[in-house]
């Protein structure tokens, strides 16, 4: 039997569209969206959810963003402009970045995005440069390195004191910063932003982070009588991979993150927040396979079987970035009995370029189809040419129907901006 994939065959998908090649669901994507609106929008008042596109950001993807009624976390012009090509609402828009330049800030003010959030001080002066240019208020959020070391890779934790991002909690850097941002008449400053890390499996950094900043905000008030309106609590929310548990439904964090600035606004005297959240992954990585081909199959006496693959770490780079598992089976022997072992080798001049080691599979052989689950986020996003692979298409499946939302790249793309 072929592995069915939300009501396709994908056998199918494989001869249709040919492989490598990434297939989304947008039923498991809206399911998600209207989790959130369920059990956090709509259950708690004054509250705001983007959706953080660096996990996947297409035009496609930010079409059912919009419709959806959620915002969007960019990262760059070019996520930005991305979601500028198919009209997604600005004002829903939040800007990222360490490191934002001024063509990039420039797209940003001039397409009036709602909020942006600086990470420090030396891009606060360039913004309300550029906001006095235009003659513009720019609405802007602090990113605070909140101090909290959360437990996952450290690639991807990103709320430690050392952190390349954000504004310090020290005293004389943030409240210099706040005196800077509320003495500009360009500048609303609303409130603050965290982002402890990713793919996080319990809300421990979550609850750590906020009552860190509900201290700040505290102190704003008292201090600087400062008042914050918003508190962007970022995103984070781990999903199901090989190695980790089940994806935890999305009240478990919300919940917990509400009623604990619920209660610290009300004992510390301070206006309650509008509250934000901004998961990527959490919304988009189940909702995603890849099918590959396997090729050429080896074996030795007392070594390890590979079998190689037709993509790899061009288009998932996870496992040789941060020894990321993966769960993966035969499309064309999805019932067949596990009787093999093989290490799902990549395509690339690399011995990191392994994708799945010791997977567990019915014996297999030249031509059969290798799916990759929970490839929805980060996969496309961080795909790249490397050894000159094509990037593969997208299909995305809807209602049981699938199409085409980004086509195969070909040798001619690959090298035609090249002299
Ligand atoms: N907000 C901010 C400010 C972020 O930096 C991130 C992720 C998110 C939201 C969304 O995080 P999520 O909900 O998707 O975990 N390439 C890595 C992940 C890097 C995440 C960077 N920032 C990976 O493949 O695991």
């Amino acid at each position: 039997m072929n592995y069915n994939f939300y009501g396709v065959d994908t056998v199918y998908l494989a001869k249709k569209y040919g492989t490598p090649l990434y297939v989304m669901s947008e039923d498991y994507i809206i399911e998600r969206c209207e989790e959130i609106k369920k059990d956090f929008l709509n259950k708690y008042e004054n509250t705001f959810a983007v959706y953080a596109g660096k996990a996947f950001n297409t035009k496609t993807m930010c079409r059912i963003i919009a419709k959806e009624g959620l915002g969007l976390d960019v990262v760059s012009g070019g996520e930005l402009f991305t979601a500028l090509s198919v009209n997604f609402p600005s004002q829903k828009i939040i800007f990222h970045g360490n490191n934002k330049s001024l063509d990039e800030l420039t797209l940003a003010i001039d397409n009036n995005v709602g909020r942006i959030v600086v990470d420090n001080i030396s891009e606060l002066e360039q913004i309300i440069e550029l906001s006095k240019l235009k003659s513009k208020i720019t609405k802007i959020l602090f990113r605070i390195t909140p101090g909290v070391d959360s437990h996952t890779h450290s690639y991807i934790s990103t709320g430690d004191i050392n952190s390349k991002f954000g504004i310090s909690l020290n005293e004389e850097i943030l409240y210099k910063a706040i005196k800077i941002a509320t003495d500009s008449e360009f500048i609303n400053l609303a409130g603050f932003h965290f982002h402890v890390g990713s793919q996080l499996d319990n809300n421990d950094s979550h609850l750590k982070a906020t009552t860190i900043l509900l201290n700040t905000m505290q102190k704003a008030k008292n201090d600087l009588n400062f008042t914050t309106k918003e508190l962007n609590v970022g995103g984070g929310f781990g999903i199901k991979y090989a190695d980790s548990n089940n994806r935890k439904n999305i009240s478990y964090f919300t919940d917990a993150i509400m009623e604990l600035i619920k209660t610290g606004t009300n004992d510390k005297n301070l206006d309650m927040p509008l509250v934000i959240i901004e998961p990527g992954r959490w919304i988009v990585g189940e909702s995603g396979i890849t099918i590959y081909e396997i090729g050429n199959i080896k074996n030795a006496p007392g070594l390890s079987t590979y079998a190689g693959i037709n993509g790899g770490m061009p288009d998932n780079p996870r496992p040789a970035l941060y020894q990321a598992k993966y769960e993966a089976l035969i499309a064309n022997k999805s019932n067949i009995e596990k009787n093999e072992i093989v290490t799902i080798a990549g395509k690339c001049c690399e011995s990191g370029d392994i994708l799945i080691k010791d997977l567990e599979v019915p014996q297999v052989k030249k031509g059969d189809l290798l799916v990759v689950k929970s490839t929805g986020a980060y996969n496309y996003s961080m795909s790249n040419n490397y050894n000159k692979l094509p990037i593969p298409a997208v299909v995305m499946i809807k209602n049981g129907e699938d199409r085409i939302i980004v086509k195969r790249q070909s040798y001619e793309e690959m090298i035609n901006r090249e002299i």
